[in-house]
């Protein structure tokens, strides 16, 4: 029977997997590229307590985990002059667009594209990991904490940032529930399928860490006001909400018709200014890789 469960296991993995790849060497990828100043300014809050966070610790050797176009990599460096900064990323294009942004920078740098929840960098013990919402997309999230473990020095810090649940972020999900009002209901969604939400339930977290070696595990939430131009409202809906299904799938109109009504609900949210401003809840993950507690 068990092993029946273990099969079942092992192929939803590698399926996840290989969605990932293909989500994120994809037209993900390359919106994430071509996006990439709207985005920067959007998550321009979390830059800053990234840089705080790695700034309180004060490392020598960082990992900064799905890196995407290497902005907090680049900001980590320049805010630690005594710093190595390892950028990694699953997405080709975007470790493309990061080495493109970082001609000027330093050999303090460098940055691979590959997947962190396997990659090992044989020479190499971090003391510090961060990520910027980086982390949540892994198909076996015990593999890859444990991965990060095997690489960590003694004492090591983990601070990850991540969304908390969807319920949460009203916002970012009124994409998916405009199309649900509109589609035939779909089976219930696993929680834990790799995704900006992954990482919303603060009792899975803290056993999936646990249980891939690391310690004084802390979880501490945070809501950070973000805004953009209204004007970038239209571009937001259709290249960066998820609406939680393959438009190439809908029958002719209805993408449009989702699309046009989630703009209409989320303009809502502009404020005299004409900007868009949102509550972006999420949560902070902070863990130690404590060589005595194994
Ligand atoms: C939401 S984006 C965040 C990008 C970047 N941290 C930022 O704040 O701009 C998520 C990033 O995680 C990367 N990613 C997803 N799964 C990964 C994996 N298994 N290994 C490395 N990177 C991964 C994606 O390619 C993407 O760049």
């Amino acid at each position: 029977m068990n092993s029946v469960i273990d099969q079942k296991n092992v192929s939803t993995t590698r399926r996840w997997a290989e969605e990932q790849k293909e989500v994120w060497n994809g037209q993900m990828g390359e919106t994430w590229v071509t996006e990439s100043s709207f985005i920067d300014g959007m998550l321009e809050p979390f830059l800053q307590v990234v840089i705080e966070k790695a700034t309180e610790e004060n490392p020598r050797e960082v990992l900064d985990v799905g890196c995407g176009n290497g902005t907090t990599t680049f900001a980590i460096a320049r805010a630690l002059p005594q710093a190595t900064v390892t950028g990694i990323d699953l997405s080709q294009a975007m470790i493309n667009s990061a080495r493109m942004r970082g001609l000027e920078h330093d050999a303090r740098t460098s940055l691979l594209a590959a997947d962190a929840e396997t990659h090992y960098f044989e020479n190499k013990k971090f003391d510090y990991f961060t990520s910027r919402f980086g982390c949540m997309f892994f198909a076996d999230p015990v593999a890859a904490f444990s991965n990060f473990r095997k690489m960590a020095a003694d004492q090591s810090q983990l601070s990850f940032l991540v969304w908390r649940t969807p319920q949460e972020n009203t916002f970012m999900t009124t994409g998916q529930r405009v199309a649900a009002s509109r589609l035939q209901p779909m089976p219930p969604r696993d929680p834990r399928t790799p995704g900006p939400f992954a990482f919303g339930d603060t009792k899975y977290v803290s056993a999936t860490l646990e249980k891939s070696g690391w310690s004084n595990v802390v979880i501490e939430p945070l809501d950070v006001t973000c805004q953009f131009d209204a004007s970038d409202l239209d571009g937001f809906v259709r290249k960066l909400s998820p609406i939680g299904v393959d438009t190439r799938e809908l029958p002719e109109g209805l993408a449009e018709e989702i699309y046009g009504a989630t703009v209409v609900e989320l303009r809502n949210f502009e404020g005299s200014d004409g900007q868009i401003r949102f509550n972006a809840a999420v949560q902070i993950i902070s863990a130690t890789a404590d060589n005595k507690s194994i």
